[in-house]
């Protein structure tokens, strides 16, 4: 099968981070570029970031800045989770990959173009740079193959009660995408939380003994720390990867096709996913969400990929 072509866009971030080497080192896919927007982080911090850790795991693909603010102007850190600079735990190489002078959307509005078959855009930050090309460029939308972004929730939030952090920080750029009419897969919460970093994670991490395997000790570490006193929860849940996992595999996740929209005006609930699992609204289904995750499989890629970096670096 040929690997699948991909864009990731992402706010790194600790599992944006593992994200990108999980997108780079698979031969399942093939990808073309990565492009920031703010999140975790404002847009200088989380650009950095990304080319930082593309020098340290040899990620040599096109990385464009993005969006430095929501569609409606907000910009928020995720500071209490990430750390200052959006991804502290660790000492990460000074980048030595150059940054595009494109904008995140006019690359990836050329990597379709250039691209012969249609191209999946992942999105592990919130959806500003996905809805602004959609916007921007209504003409590529049916040379997109799908979109699969980390965000939402079909029962509690993140950053609200009941809003996840990517989708809160953007609701109208979620709603531009959820009514795009493309295929859509969401992996919200549900899914993600069960992406766990055990201690068995950490001690497989300490066997394979590499200079990026360290690092990346260090750097879940610190966010095991950060979710415990915010979430209580000592085992962090690896978020983004999943999104990227599923392209790989389709059975490491069950999904369930069902309506989703976002809540734009609720003064408690903006920014929360309205999943329809049990079709009450009667409205058509617009997205596959990813409800459940085959724990083995999803770290036995996430482990290869790091140990496959780590050997090429
Ligand atoms: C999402 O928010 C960010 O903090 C993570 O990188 C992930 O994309 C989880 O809610
Ligand atoms: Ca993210």
């Amino acid at each position: 099968m040929k690997p699948i072509p991909l864009i990731l866009d992402c706010d790194p971030g600790h599992d944006d981070a593992l994200a990108m080497i999980l997108a780079a080192h698979n031969p399942a896919l093939n990808l073309l570029g990565i492009t920031t927007v703010s999140g975790n982080g404002g847009i200088a911090k989380v650009t950095l970031n990304a080319r930082r850790v593309a020098t340290l795991a040899n990620i040599k693909v096109p990385i464009a800045e993005g969006a430095g603010k929501a569609i409606l102007g907000a910009i928020e850190e995720a500071s209490d989770i990430h750390g200052e600079s959006a991804l502290d735990g660790a000492e990460l190489p000074e980048p030595k990959i150059e940054l595009s002078a494109l904008h995140a959307v006019d690359l990836m509005a050329k990597l379709i173009k250039d691209h012969s078959e249609p191209v999946t855009l992942v999105a592990t930050g919130p959806l500003t740079n996905i809805a602004l090309f959609l916007k921007m460029y209504p003409q590529l939308k049916n040379r997109v193959a799908e979109i699969v972004f980390m965000g939402g929730s079909a029962s509690r939030g993140n950053r609200t009660p009941y809003a996840e952090f990517n989708i809160w920080m953007d609701p109208e750029a979620a709603d531009v995408v959820l009514r795009s009419g493309l295929p859509l897969t969401m992996c919200g919460l549900d899914v993600t939380h069960q992406a766990l970093v055990t201690k068995e994670i950490f001690t497989a991490l300490e066997q394979m003994g590499t200079p990026l395997s360290s690092t990346i000790i260090g750097l879940l570490k610190f966010f095991a720390k950060t979710y415990d006193e915010v979430f209580e929860m000592p085992d962090p849940p690896l978020h983004d990867p999943v999104a990227i996992a599923l392209l790989i595999d389709r059975s490491v996740v069950k999904s369930r096709h069902v309506n989703v929209q976002v809540e734009l005006s609720g003064p408690l609930t903006r920014g929360a996913t309205v999943v329809d699992i049990y079709q009450r609204l009667g409205e058509p289904a617009n997205c596959n969400v990813a409800l459940d995750l085959d724990f083995d499989k999803f770290w036995s890629m996430m482990l290869e990929a790091i140990s496959k970096a780590a050997i090429k670096a």
